[in-house]
């Protein structure tokens, strides 16, 4: 028997980490952050000194990348040649270059087909040791793994989101044009605004984390036949 795939797609602001996250946990489950493999391969691109106008460049240098990912949802990790960089790849510079590699499609390509094999690997054994893995990022329910089991695309007004991202007291306006600029660069390539064919759309713009992760174990108990 094989594991359980559950992809969740959405832009910034949604909760979709946190509760892919919580998720993975409860269902002892792997989690798998799909954007820290376009953060991992942009902190790659520069410390290699790639121009990251040259598509086939950066690309070609994706491939050469060194990384392991630790898929424990209660403490996901990211090493690139055995260093752990699971905060670097977090910092101002990587988020602030990260789109233009998310916006190249040969490295999407590359980095596609290993999210691909993370997510093959973790059905059949892995981190979860087959139980499954909960995948999440903008093109999973669509591109990534369209097959997976449970396909939500979680969503929540803009205002909510941008107020979610800014927390305590750091600037609305500066907040608002990082989240909504970045987005608006992101969706030229991938759609994550709109749910495909057979994705449940989860609108979290007024449930609490914990409501959220009960809408997903919901879906989940459903096509397990236990709903
Ligand atoms: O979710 P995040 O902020 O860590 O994503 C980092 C970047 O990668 C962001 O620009 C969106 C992009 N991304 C993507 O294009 N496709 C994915 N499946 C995941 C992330």
């Amino acid at each position: 028997m094989t594991g359980i795939s559950i992809a969740i797609d959405g832009p910034a602001g949604t909760g979709k980490s946190t509760v892919s996250k919580e998720v993975a946990r409860r269902l002892k489950l792997a989690y798998f952050d799909t954007g820290a493999t376009y953060r991992v391969a942009t902190l790659w691109c520069m410390r290699e000194g790639v121009d990251l106008a040259q598509e086939s460049d950066v690309a070609a240098l994706v491939e050469t990348m060194n990384v392991s990912l630790v898929l424990d949802p209660r403490n996901p990790r990211v090493l690139l040649e055995d260093e752990d960089v699971s905060s670097l790849i977090r910092s101002d510079s990587v988020a602030l270059t990260v789109s233009k590699v998310a916006t190249n499609l040969e490295a999407r390509a590359a980095l596609g087909q290993w999210q691909r094999d993370v997510i093959a690997a973790e059905l059949e054994g892995g981190y979860s040791d087959g139980r499954g893995v909960v995948s999440e990022g903008r093109d999973i329910t669509t591109v990534i793994a369209p097959d997976a089991d449970v396909r939500i695309l979680m969503t929540a007004d803009e205002e909510i989101r941008v107020a979610r991202r800014a927390g305590e007291g750091a600037d609305l306006a500066t907040v608002r044009e990082a989240v909504l600029g970045r987005d608006k660069k992101d969706s030229t390539v991938v759609q994550f605004h709109t749910a495909a064919d057979g994705v449940h759309t989860l609108d979290t713009s007024e449930l609490t984390i914990e409501e959220a992760v009960q809408a997903v174990l919901d879906l989940v108990a459903e096509v397990r036949g236990e709903g």
